[in-house]
């Protein structure tokens, strides 16, 4: 059932449980660390740990205390500091930010006043509190800044600080998955949707897209493979990379996938402060846009478009309908897919034969966000909601898409329609790709 039927007692209910599970887990990235770290800038790619909470504080007080309660603001003084358009990650480290006690404190002082405006917010009426969308929003935000923490953890030097059990292994009869193809058929499939309650602007309006038939992998590329693309010296040959991500080879240097290190003939990977052998039916992770498209290109491949990887995710012949999710409507369950931190590791291909969509395509949602060929463009008939930085800035040839969700995305923060976007050059996020090709002459009607 969709949090639109609900009744406005079980949706207030529904709201302040996932509050409350964002909460728990900004806790546990930002508990796992002493002072020094939590104020300490990792990599100039990200904020201090401590940024992220505070931001995460400040945006629920900008949206939810202000706008939707209607009540004094907590501290203006702070805005302008946690305003992610104001201040590159860069440059945030040298901000005189509150520090970590005085962060804790201002989180929760926030969020004790969310809890009495939800209390009162009749969750009709303005677009903002219709289904709890402000709420849900905000949920996503701090979901979303949770993933972003937890690579900033990834790209943290020192002894380990995060545990989790390993993800499930494959099913039996999996082995094939690695290198197998779905071939989809020509036709038209309604993409984006206008019905998801919590759906950000970016998702909207649900619309018809003729998609011309095309094959795509059944699960996304593995450690094996993408290793013997390196072997091959792909690293080494222009031909395999666009002139752009030829240059961007040569000047960042790149060797391999971020956290790779060859050792004798093989390699191993170091993850949370934690160093081991590759494994070889995992997804490949943490490669930019770049190296995937070169991958693809030594492969005789593609990257899916954005459209492709939608229709592959949602689509069911069956029906002609589109599902939120491979499997159906109903939300993740840990049986469906990898997602929410429960395990700190892409599970290996075919561990979730039961998330499987329409159309026999495996992992879509999950494990790792996958790059797509597509600009982050605006759907036909767009309209920026609630405000134009959400998306709208960002629109145009400077990002690429991603879909799908990682290891390290909460379901709060995944849907089939869930669109993310980064520079092609950035790796340090939980990014994967799968492949895609045209039909060969006869392959499709
Ligand atoms: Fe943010």
């Amino acid at each position: 059932m969709s949090i639109a039927d609900v009744g406005t007692e079980a949706l207030r209910e529904h709201v302040a449980t996932q509050l409350r599970r964002a909460r728990d887990r900004s806790v546990e990235l930002t508990d796992a660390v002493d002072d020094d770290d939590l104020v300490r800038q990792h990599s100039k790619l990200m904020s201090p740990l401590v940024w992220d909470l505070a931001h995460i504080g400040s945006q629920e007080e900008l949206w939810l205390v202000r706008d939707v309660g209607g009540r004094e603001p907590l501290r203006a003084d702070i805005d302008d500091l946690y305003d992610a358009f104001q201040h590159p990650r860069a440059d945030r480290p040298a901000l005189p930010l509150l520090g970590p006690g005085e962060a804790r404190g201002y989180v929760r002082e926030v969020r004790d006043k969310v809890f009495d405006v939800l209390e009162h917010s009749p969750l009709e009426g303005r677009r903002l509190e219709t289904n709890g969308f402000a709420f849900g929003m905000i949920v996503q935000h701090e979901q979303q800044h949770d993933e972003t923490m937890l690579a900033t953890h990834q790209l943290r030097v020192g002894p380990p600080v995060l545990s989790a059990p390993p993800p499930p292994p494959a099913a039996a009869g999996a082995d094939a998955l690695a290198g197998r193809e779905v071939l989809v058929p020509g036709g038209p499939f309604t993409m984006g949707t206008s019905a998801d309650p919590w759906a950000l602007d970016n998702e909207r309006p649900a619309h018809e897209v003729h998609v011309p038939a095309f094959a795509i992998d059944a699960a996304p590329v593995t450690n094996a493979r993408y290793a013997a693309f390196v072997d091959d010296g792909g690293y080494d040959q222009p031909r395999w990379w666009s002139e752009e991500g030829w240059r961007h080879r040569t000047e960042a240097g790149l060797t391999a996938p971020m956290h790779w290190r060859r050792d004798g003939g093989g390699w191993t990977y170091t993850r949370f402060g934690r160093t081991s052998p590759l494994v070889p039916d995992e997804p490949v992770v943490h490669v930019c846009f770049h190296e995937a498209a070169a991958f693809a290109r030594w492969a005789g491949r593609r990257l899916p478009t954005e459209a492709e990887w939608e229709k592959a995710a949602r689509y069911d012949p069956a029906t002609g309908r589109s599902r939120r999710y491979p499997w159906g409507d109903q939300e993740p369950t840990p049986g469906l897919a990898n997602l929410g931190q429960r395990h700190l590791a892409p599970a290996p291909v075919g561990a979730y034969p039961d998330g499987v969509s329409p159309l026999g395509v495996h992992q879509l949602i999950g494990d790792v966000w996958e790059w797509t060929d597509t600009d982050f463009a605006a759907y036909p008939g767009f309209s920026a909601f609630p405000y134009r930085e959400y998306s709208e800035v960002f629109f145009g040839p400077s990002y690429k898409v991603l879909r799908g969700g990682s290891f390290g995305t909460d379901p709060a923060a995944c849907r089939g329609t869930f669109r993310n976007w980064d520079y092609p050059i950035r790796r340090q996020i939980f990014s994967g790709f799968r492949c895609a090709r045209d039909p060969l002459p006869g392959e499709v009607d």
